[in-house]
């Protein structure tokens, strides 16, 4: 290995510690951030109004309209996923998505770019559109095994 060599696994090991440590700490931190209640049915109303359902189906809703894009660019939103999204993670899907792209990128478009195709909706959507949103999207994630956390419990989703 050499020095430049070195430099650069230092370096990425750097960033690495720097992403696990520097979410939960620090004035851009997350931590303390909660939405009030939303009401699923006006999210499936924005869900459809904002055209989400060109590119989206909900896992469970064949009711929906359907998608316009081509059968291999659908992402399917919702089902049997081996981790349940988070709020937090489902607003980041929606205002930040080229952030981290979901598992569920089409693969063809994925090898393109590592920008996501959705458009921003940034300018258009009020928050309470997106709280509510995102109260709709939430529940339709599934976890496959059996949830043992005790929030899961309590909150009897
Ligand atoms: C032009 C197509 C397109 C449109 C329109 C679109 N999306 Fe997406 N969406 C994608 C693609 C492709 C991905 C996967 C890549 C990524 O993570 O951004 C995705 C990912 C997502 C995810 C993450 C899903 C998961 O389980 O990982 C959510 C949530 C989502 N979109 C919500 C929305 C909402 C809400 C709207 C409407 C405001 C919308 N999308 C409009 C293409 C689209």
């Amino acid at each position: 290995m050499n020095a430049h060599t070195r430099w650069l696994m230092g370096l990425a090991l750097g960033i690495v510690a720097l992403l696990a440590t520097g979410c939960d700490r620090g004035p851009k931190s997350v931590r303390g951030f909660v939405l009030p209640e939303g009401s699923a049915q006006r999210g499936e109303q924005v869900f459809v109004g904002m055209k989400c359902t060109a590119c989206h189906r909900v896992d469970g809703l064949p009711s929906l309209p359907a998608p316009t894009v081509a059968a291999d660019r659908v992402v399917v939103i919702g089902g049997e996923v081996a981790r349940v999204k988070s709020y937090g993670q489902l607003l980041t899907a929606i205002i930040h998505p080229s952030l981290e792209l979901s598992s569920k990128m089409p693969r063809e478009l994925a090898q393109k770019s590592s920008v996501s195709p959705m458009p921003s909706v940034n300018d258009q959507l009020t928050v309470m559109q997106l709280i509510d949103l995102v109260t709709f999207l939430q529940p339709q994630y599934r976890k496959l095994e059996p949830l043992y956390e005790p929030y899961y419990t309590m909150t009897g989703m």
